[in-house]
């Protein structure tokens, strides 16, 4: 059977993860966060100082960052690893969503990344999501898809799912983040979030997640 990339693309708190979790998960396909890599990056700069205004120091910090996802099936988790260490916990808290869309915005953090994305996806047989993955890491991906849901509906799924993970965040705190962040995410000038002109609008407010899991496979098996 041909294997396919499937992009799947959004703002903040959209719901794009869990659903591309999903969707892998049905296709049998590995599932890539690169939300979670620009995360891990963030988390890295951070704990060792380093500055935005300086490309050596942002180089040489590059250099010394290894990624990776490792699958926990016990847990029903796929976590990120940064330099070895496991770092899933630590990169959804606030301090680093604060912070992840400056360091997304440098240039030399997304050619990092974007070649690493490109790597795994070589093989095909990918669900990767994200901010850029049909418009610049697989422009030529079979799927794509562009999801959005209401601004309100996105801060109360995002609120939920850090009081989940035990971190209690103000409803207008994690509203100005996402408001934040999707600003960032579509004023930078690399590779800003957009919508690729062949990609499959969802707006995903009044939909259930296996209806909208249901309708990614079934836009992908017609790609098959
Ligand atoms: O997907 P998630 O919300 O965890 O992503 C965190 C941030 O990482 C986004 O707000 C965006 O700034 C950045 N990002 C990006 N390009 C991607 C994925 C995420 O710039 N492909």
């Amino acid at each position: 059977m041909p294997k396919i990339i499937v992009a799947i693309d959004g703002y903040s708190s959209c719901g794009k993860s869990t659903t591309a979790k999903l969707v892998a998960g049905q296709l049998n396909y590995p599932y890539i966060d690169t939300g979670a890599m620009y995360r891990a990056v963030t988390l890295y700069f951070l704990q060792n100082h380093i500055s935005l205004t300086n490309p050596r120091e942002i180089e040489n910090a590059l250099d010394n960052i290894h990624i990776s996802f490792r699958r926990h099936p016990e847990l029903g988790r796929n976590d990120t690893y940064l330099n070895g260490l496991n770092v899933e916990d630590e990169i959804r808290k606030m301090y680093v969503s604060e912070r992840v869309s400056d360091v997304s915005a440098v240039a030399a953090v997304r050619h990092a990344l974007v070649a690493q994305q490109q790597r795994m996806g070589k093989a095909k047989g990918i669900v990767m999501d994200g901010r850029d993955i049909g418009t610049v890491v697989f422009p030529q991906a079979e799927l794509k898809i562009f999801m959005n849901a209401d601004p309100l509906i996105r801060a109360q799924r995002r609120q939920l799912e850090l009081l989940q993970k035990g971190e209690m965040v103000g409803f207008q705190e994690i509203v100005d983040n996402l408001k934040n962040r999707d600003y960032i995410d579509t004023h930078r000038a690399e590779s800003p979030l957009r919508q690729a002109s062949d990609a499959v609008y969802i707006d995903n407010s009044l939909m259930t997640l296996d209806e909208q899991v249901e309708l990614v496979v079934r836009l992908a098996d017609e790609q098959i």
